[in-house]
Formats: C-alpha cells, structure tokens, sequence
C-alpha cells in the first residue's frame, strides 16, 4: 500500500427530507447561483422545494440552466460570467454528474483571470474556488464528493478531467427519493460507472486488502441493486444502496494506497469526445474488453479474485474461471442491465477516428494497472466494435 493523504471535508447530508439543510447556506454569504440541467428538476418539482428554502434563508438566487449531459466548455464559461457580473458568494447545483462538474468548474473559474479551459487542462491552475453545494438527482459519477470535473470542448472533439481540492463539494444532499425518476437507460449508465470507478481502483497489483475487500463489498452491492432499481425506479433501498455505494467508489475509500491510474475512463472519454455518447454506457461496452485485452499469467490472479468474490463463482482451472468473470460481467451489463453490447449499438458506425482517439487515450492511461500502448487501445476499440 503507498502513502496517502485522505482528506474529504464533504458534509453529506443522506436520505428522506435532507432537502431543508439547503438553508445552511446562508452561512456562506447571500448570493448563489442555482446551477441545473435541461429541466428535469422541474418536473419532479425539486426545483420549486429548492427556491423556497433558499428564499426563506433569505438567499438571492441566480440561475445557470440548460447544462447538458456531457457538460460543455461554453457553458462554464456562461457561469463564470455570472459569478463575476454579479458578485455571486457560492454556487448550488441540484442534477447529475455533468450539472455537479459543470458547476465545480464555474465555482474554480469566478475565482480564476483567464478562461475556465485552463482549468480543465490542468487542475493545479485552480488556486481557489466559490464553496460548492450540491443537490444529486442521478447516481453514477461520485462527484458529489470528490474532487474531480470533466468537460467538453466539442469543437476541438477534447473531454478532459481536472481536478483539485477546492473543488470538492462543501456539502452533498443526497436523498435516494431524487433519483426515483432517473430513466432505465441513465439507472444503467449510473450503475455501469460506479461499477467501472471501483473496478479502474480494484485491478491494481498492491497487497491492499482494506481496499479490496470494500472494492469486492461494493460491486456486490451495485450488481444486487442495480436491476432492482431497473424494475422498480421507486424502490428506496435500491436507490440508496447505489447511491451510497456511487459515493464511495470514487471519494478516495478504495482507491487511495492503491488504485494505479485509470485506463479505461480515458479511452471512454475519448469516445464522449468524438460522439457525443452516455458515459456509462461506453463503459460498459470497453471494460469486458479491456479485460479480455490484458487477462495473461500476470493478471490472472486479480481475475481469479475478482470472479470468486465478486460473482461468486468456483473451479479449478483459472483462465477458466477468469474468463467466466469477464462472461459474468458482460451478462450483467448487456442482458440484466440492458445496456447496449457494442460501439455500433450507440452510433458509432466508423473505425475512422480510432487511431486518433487511441494516441489521446494512450496518454491518459500512463501508469494504469497494464500499461497500454495506442495499438492496444485501437485493439480495444475494435473489439468492442
Ligand atoms: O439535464 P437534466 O434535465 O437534469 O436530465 C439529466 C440528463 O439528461 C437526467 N437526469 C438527471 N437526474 C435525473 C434525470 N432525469 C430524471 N430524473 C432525475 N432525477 O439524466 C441525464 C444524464 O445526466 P448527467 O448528469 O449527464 O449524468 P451523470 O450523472 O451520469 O454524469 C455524467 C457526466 O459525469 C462525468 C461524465 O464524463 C459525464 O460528463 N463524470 C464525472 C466524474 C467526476 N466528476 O468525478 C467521474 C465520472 O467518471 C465521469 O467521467
Ligand atoms: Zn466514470
């Protein structure tokens, strides 16, 4: 296990009713900026609770909408000038991932000279950032307490994650009820990405058992869950077995003392890029791939663990029983969960942009538990074609 530093100062405030803590706020100063998505809050009537209890905190409200899944540089950069016209003092987004990430970056950008991109290319430019709140309504990305942003600047086909500490959520409402409404294909998506977070922390050759085991713990809980709250989207324990465990996969739990870099996010980030595509999705359809890629002597013992505690399988031969993991993860994926099984499924019909995408992917990746070349990311990319 190597040294680590872990440190996260989000307050979560967690289940039925935890919506009127919003009034804690008014600690922070008078002015927020309301940051949402493309409306679903206001129909499942978040947004109207929301305004009341800031008014009645005697907050001014301001409001960035219209953030679009895959959150764009343009709108940041909307935000940004918000912040800076108004004298705004602190920034609340109530949505999923890419309202949460987009607001992280307004809040780093009001406290920042130059243009917000800066910060996405590199997050030890952020030296200060407004204090952050946030209201999740979708279970998948973590970000309700950690650190990290990811944005897109289509025009240029670049999605790039950032990252510092001032950029983690001063607090985090997470009422498991919000996410009754989330659709099968985003309940999928979420629990595909939680699903990859822990997985990206739990392939790793350190002796880190702490780690591992709530890693295992985790996955259990996401595979339990996940086609409960696909068949009933009220179910409040399902809901909020994933949210929590969402939470955790990412906020530094498993992955601090151990985690290698990341790979698969990179080369998924690049299919974002390029397609505009859901990110849990893409996902789901690179990681059995990714697996099948670097399963060798090396990594056979992780596969091994990975399909008796994680699937609760059995046998003697273990490229076998390796190999029926990956198979056990795929059937989750594409059969319980519904998810499409390959790049042609979510519209990517070409190869063209592969190579491209995979030198980008190939930089990321640096470091990650089997390091990959660009000719093994472009492997990748075709077998999951
Ligand atoms: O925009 P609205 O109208 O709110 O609709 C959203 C959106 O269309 C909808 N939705 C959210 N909550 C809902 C709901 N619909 C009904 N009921 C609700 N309660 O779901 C759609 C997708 O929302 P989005 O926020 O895009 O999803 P998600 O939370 O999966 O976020 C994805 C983004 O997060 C990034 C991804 O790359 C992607 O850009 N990630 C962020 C990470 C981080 N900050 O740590 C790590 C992740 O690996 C990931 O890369
Ligand atoms: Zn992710």
């Amino acid at each position: 296990m190597y040294n680590f530093t872990f440190n996260i100062p989000t307050k979560i405030h967690f289940g039925k009713d935890t919506i009127s803590s919003l009034s804690e706020l008014k600690a922070y100063g008078s002015k927020v900026l309301l940051v949402y998505g493309g409306g679903s809050i206001k129909k499942n009537g978040l947004y109207d609770t929301a305004m009341k209890i800031l008014k009645d905190a005697g907050l001014t409200v301001f409001e960035l909408s219209g953030v679009e899944p895959n959150p764009k540089i343009e709108t940041v950069r909307k935000g940004v000038e918000i912040c800076k016209n108004e004298g705004i003092d602190m920034v609340l987004a109530i949505g999923g991932g890419s309202t949460i990430d987009c607001s992280k970056v307004v809040a780093a950008g009001a406290k920042y000279d130059g243009d917000a991109w800066d910060l996405v290319l590199d997050g030890s430019k952020v030296k200060a950032a407004l204090p952050i709140f946030d209201v999740l309504t979708l279970s998948a990305t973590g970000t309700e307490m950690d650190p990290f942003a990811v944005i897109s600047d289509m025009s240029k086909n670049e999605k790039w994650g950032t990252g510092s500490p001032y950029m983690v959520p001063t607090m985090s409402i997470l009422n498991p009820e919000y996410t009754f409404s989330v659709s099968k294909k985003q309940t999928a998506a979420g629990t595909a990405d939680m699903m990859s977070h822990t997985m990206e922390n739990y392939f790793s050759m350190e002796n880190a058992d702490c780690q591992k085991f709530m890693a295992e713990g985790l996955l259990r809980t996401m595979i339990k869950n996940g086609p409960v709250a696909l068949a009933q989207p009220d179910n409040y324990e399902a809901r909020a077995n994933l949210m929590w465990a969402g939470t955790h996969a990412i906020n530094g739990v498993v992955g601090d003392g151990c985690s290698p870099a990341w790979c698969v996010h990179p080369m998924e980030h690049e299919l974002s890029a390029f397609y505009d595509i859901t990110h849990g999705e893409g996902l789901a359809i690179l990681t059995p791939a990714w697996m099948e890629h670097i399963l060798n002597d090396d990594t056979l013992p992780m596969f091994v663990e990975f399909a008796k505690n994680v699937w609760g399988l059995s046998g003697d031969d273990d490229y076998a029983l390796a190999h029926a993991g990956i198979d056990a993860l795929k059937k989750f994926f594409f059969e319980t969960m519904g998810i499409p099984a390959n790049l042609r499924a979510v519209g990517i019909t070409d190869d063209r942009n592969f190579e491209v995408m995979a030198k980008k992917a190939c930089e990321g990746s640096k470091g990650s538990f089997v390091p990959l070349s660009k000719d093994d990311i472009v492997e990748i990319y075709r077998a999951a074609f």
